[in-house]
């Protein structure tokens, strides 16, 4: 693994990605980063990493979906690992426009595949990251495992078992080296502020209404990036070839645990005219919300040693100081100006 591709690598957990790589000693490799720079891609999120490492990291501004320019990426770097982190991420986006969620999830993962059979001499591993939503939604009780069956309930999470199927079909039918995760929700540094944690962030230091889908009662498995970047590299050094595994955080909160958290830090950090619950604001439920995730992640912990080291509440708190402490980062962001600065830096 010397010449690693980590696809979507200026977004949120592929940014994390190709930070933690390089603060390790045990990567003392290359990454090429690809990505296509969507409104979540961010370039900004690795600026400190491009000028540290310039022998060592490179970035290709492309879409996985562009067959040639992907093949020439490929080939001019001697691409011997694929990370791919690629997608369109956000739920509520693919119910309003399920289009670039089928293109990028499924047609982008199905060309960098077709790529892994063409180079199959120099591949050694093409390690697919997805998420536990292809579960579908479980009750009270349960946990997911590696044997749950597929039941996506999003058009997102459907373009992620398609694309997860794609994978595992190519490692039996064309013996490409896989490993394939699945993973809860991730949340900490550089978090596009549309999903639950930085919005609820950003919004209360703003004052603005805090809007929680339904009663708030839907729960999810909170799990701190850099934890989630730790079990990727452990899986693509040590999983087997051709095994899926879990990743969660054994953290189990209800929507609203989770916001209350949120207002309670800031209350503390940030302190405003009022508690930031009073922000709260119950709105329409999400089409189709799946009520309960949770990972039961022992494979990862018993076969290769993994296991969270963050905990919530602590994690929480570090993620609401990054946040508070990164007002540049915010503003920027959230005005829309590091998407003018790539129009300039990459035209046409
Ligand atoms: P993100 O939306 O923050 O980042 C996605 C990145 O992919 C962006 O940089 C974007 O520009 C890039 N991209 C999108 N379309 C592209 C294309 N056609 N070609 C090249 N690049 C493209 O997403 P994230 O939250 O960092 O998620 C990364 C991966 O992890 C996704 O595959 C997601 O399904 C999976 N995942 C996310 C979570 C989570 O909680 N965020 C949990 C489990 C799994
Ligand atoms: O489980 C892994 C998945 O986690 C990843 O595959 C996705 O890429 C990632 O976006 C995330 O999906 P969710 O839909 O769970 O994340 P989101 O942050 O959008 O929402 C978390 C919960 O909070 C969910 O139950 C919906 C609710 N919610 C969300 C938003 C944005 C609200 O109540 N209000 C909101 O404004």
């Amino acid at each position: 693994m010397h010449n690693i591709l980590v696809t979507g690598g200026c977004g949120f957990i592929g940014a994390n990605f190709i930070r933690y790589l390089f603060s390790r000693n045990d990567f003392t490799g290359r990454v090429i980063n690809v990505d296509r720079l969507t409104y979540a891609g961010n370039p900004e999120n690795l600026t400190d990493i491009a000028s540290a490492f310039p022998d060592r990291y490179r970035f290709v501004k492309a879409d996985i979906c562009d067959r040639e320019a992907m093949e020439k990426t490929f080939d001019a770097n001697g691409v011997d690992t694929i990370c791919h982190f690629a997608a369109e991420s956000h739920v509520d986006r693919s119910i309003v426009g399920p289009d670039d969620f089928v293109r990028t999830n499924i047609l982008g993962t199905f060309t960098l595949l077709e790529l892994c059979r063409k180079f199959s001499r120099q591949i050694e591993l093409f390690h697919h990251v997805s998420t536990d939503e292809v579960f579908g939604s479980l009750g009270e009780t349960g946990h997911f495992t590696e044997k749950t069956p597929y039941d996506p309930s999003s058009p997102y999470s459907a373009s992620k078992a398609a694309s997860d199927h794609l994978v595992m079909a190519y490692a039996r039918t064309y013996k490409i080296p896989v490993t394939l995760s699945n993973c809860s929700n991730n949340y900490g540094p550089y978090q596009f502020p549309e999903k639950l944690i930085p919005l609820m962030i950003l919004n209360g230091l703003e004052g603005k209404p805090l809007p929680v889908y339904g009663d708030g009662r839907n729960i999810r498995d909170w799990l701190y990036v850099e934890d989630h970047c730790a079990a990727v590299w452990r899986i693509m050094q040590q999983g087997r070839r051709g095994e899926c595994y879990c990743i969660g955080g054994r953290s189990e909160r209800t929507n609203l645990q989770v916001v209350h958290d949120i207002c309670n830090i800031l209350d503390e950090e940030a302190p405003g005219p009022e508690s930031r619950r009073k922000l709260i604001s119950f709105v329409k439920d999400r089409p189709g919300h799946d009520l309960r995730y949770a990972i039961d992640c022992t494979k990862l912990e018993t076969e290769l040693g993994w296991k969270p080291q963050e905990h919530f509440e602590s994690g929480l708190r570090k993620t609401v100081r990054w946040y508070l402490r990164h007002p540049q980062w915010v503003e920027r962001v959230r005005s829309g100006e590091y998407q003018k600065w790539i129009e300039t830096h990459y035209a046409g």
